[in-house]
């Protein structure tokens, strides 16, 4: 299991966090982690887990996986081949890549199988309590409506949602995401009860993203 509060960049598809330009983010993060002693890890395009899993020693997730195993399953992301490509966990079900319920629970076991570190994405509380029984590792938090803002975030426009989510996590630790762009966002969450968070823009988009990472987790 990863130390916690854990930090997570989520890389997407963003044309400064791909390909080469991943790895060069890849050791941003790593050489912050080193200097802060901070628990940090990257979710990367599953096209560049094997490149950036090879340039640096921070956790490397994948951004989805697939119910698919060997065999007939054209264009799927196996569990097992981000693993072997060194891939230490992923993501499931983020709002932009959202798995359909019926097959979420057993996506995630098979996640498990191959021994995948999983951050299930909820949208709301209800979804934290409801995935909170199929037992991940971490549940990530994140109103949708908020993604990608840069002004507003969900510590700063709902933090009630933030206190029921972990309410409802039944122990499972919350990360937080969605709007994420300030040292107070980070020690809001922080207080009502977040154990890490998952960010895109502020740090992929950042003019600075060692000096803007490197602020946010000294807050921990
Ligand atoms: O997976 C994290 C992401 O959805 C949050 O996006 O850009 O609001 O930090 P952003």
């Amino acid at each position: 299991m990863l130390p916690k509060p854990l930090w997570i960049t989520n890389f997407k598809n963003y044309e400064q966090a791909t390909g080469e330009n991943a790895v060069r983010l890849a050791k941003i993060h790593e050489q912050v982690a080193k200097e802060t002693g901070a628990s940090i890890a990257i979710a990367v395009s599953p096209l560049d887990i094997y490149r950036v899993s090879q340039a640096v020693s921070i956790p490397v997730f994948s951004q989805h996986t697939d119910l698919a195993d060997y065999g007939k399953f054209t264009g799927h992301i196996l569990p097992q081949l981000i693993k072997k490509s060194g891939g230490v966990g992923t993501l499931i079900n983020h709002s932009e890549k959202r798995i359909d319920p019926e097959i979420l629970k057993n996506t995630l076991a098979l996640a498990q199988k191959s021994s995948l570190i999983r951050v299930v994405c909820a949208e709301n509380p209800d979804e934290v309590e409801i995935f909170a029984e199929y037992d991940p590792d971490f549940i990530a938090f994140e109103p949708p409506e908020l993604i990608g803002s840069t002004g507003a975030s969900v510590s700063s426009e709902n933090p009630e949602s933030i206190a029921e989510s972990v309410a409802k996590s039944r122990g499972i630790p919350v990360l937080v995401g969605a709007g994420i762009n300030s040292v107070q966002d980070v020690k809001t969450a922080l207080e009502l009860g977040a154990q890490g968070f998952l960010v895109a823009t502020a740090i992929v988009k950042a003019e600075n993203p060692a000096k803007k990472l490197r602020e946010f987790v000294e807050a921990f």
